[in-house]
């Protein structure tokens, strides 16, 4: 073998031990809990998808605390990972972790949920959905089935998270246009199939039994299924007396869909690790610059007993 392939063998051989081992990428993964149907396919999806990428996932569920992916991040950056990929659980917060991240020359990516941060470059690229069009095509949606003449009451995310911030602006937005369309009650149900059963029962109460209600807006299924129980409680019909819009399209829902007493919701891809491992390992192999948001496409699933 001449000098210069066996220089060239050696640099191979070198890189194939600088990608973590045996081609492997290790990764940290710190996920948002696991609240509702949507979260814990995700998580699923993640794990089950590591290894086509090859990578090594090390995955830490925050249970919906800020504080524990604030202590994993740290973690992760204690054990030396290739990468770390934070899914967070509210948009502020993040500067100071980021920033260790940073110097200790590990790069972050962010999934599904944003942070507001001043400094971009702390973080690679945001790959997720757009929820501020999942909150438009929901009010796009509800704006032609009530052919734009609708009281409204709203469930919202948990509070302070980008999901809940950007449905609601991206739905505003689009009833904004319709003089006769207006929220009339709104509440957080922290995206939980509780805590959505917890507001529609207190907007029952606060609106003798959702009296001159047309349309219930909620920011995920988990909480509509919620609601759809309270109504149904209450002697209600959801999916008739009211139309009930949602987002995620999770199976539950669409069983609701499919007997009417759902009337639409909006799919977030759950199956997502092969929109973010590639990206994540690509730039792992080699770092480049990456727009700030690499978009997931987003659909809107619609029962055949909107008029009914
Ligand atoms: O961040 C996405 C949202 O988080 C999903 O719509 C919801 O189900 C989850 O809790």
């Amino acid at each position: 073998m001449s000098l210069k392939l066996a220089a060239g063998a050696a640099a191979v051989a070198l890189s194939v031990f600088a990608a973590g081992g045996a081609g492997a990428w290790t990764i940290g993964f710190s996920q948002v809990g696991s609240e509702g149907d949507w979260r814990p396919a995700f998580s699923a999806n993640m794990q089950e998808t590591a290894k086509d990428y090859d990578v090594d996932l090390k995955f830490a569920n925050a249970q919906g605390k800020q504080e524990e992916q604030l202590r994993a991040v740290r973690a992760f950056i204690a054990q030396g990972v290739d990468a770390i990929i934070i899914a967070p659980v509210v948009v502020t917060g993040w500067d100071q972790v980021l920033q260790e991240a940073k110097d200790a020359e590990i790069p972050v990516f962010l999934v599904d949920r944003d942070v507001d941060v001043q400094d971009k470059s702390l973080y690679v690229t945001r790959i997720s959905a757009d929820f501020n069009l999942e909150g438009r095509l929901a009010g796009a949606w509800l704006a032609a089935a009530s052919k734009g003449d609708c009281k409204i009451v709203e469930l919202q995310g948990t509070t302070g998270s980008a999901p809940a911030i950007e449905r609601k602006k991206g739905f505003e937005a689009v009833i904004g246009e319709f003089p006769a369309m207006e929220i009339v009650a709104t509440q957080s149900g922290d995206f939980t199939t509780e805590g959505g059963k917890k507001v529609m029962e207190a907007f029952i109460k606060s609106t003798n039994n959702l009296e001159g209600i047309c349309a219930s807006f909620a920011h995920n299924d988990n909480m509509q299924l919620g609601a759809i129980q309270a109504m149904k409680e209450a002697g209600l019909n959801p999916g008739k007396d009211v139309l009930m819009v949602s987002v995620d399209y999770v199976p539950a829902i669409k069983d609701k869909l499919a007997n009417c007493e759902a009337n639409a919701s909006v799919e977030l891809r759950s199956a997502v690790g092969q929109y973010i491992y590639p990206v994540v390992v690509d730039y792992l192999k080699e770092p480049h610059e990456l727009d700030k948001w690499i978009v997931i496409p987003s659909d809107l699933h619609t029962a055949n007993c909107t008029s009914s």
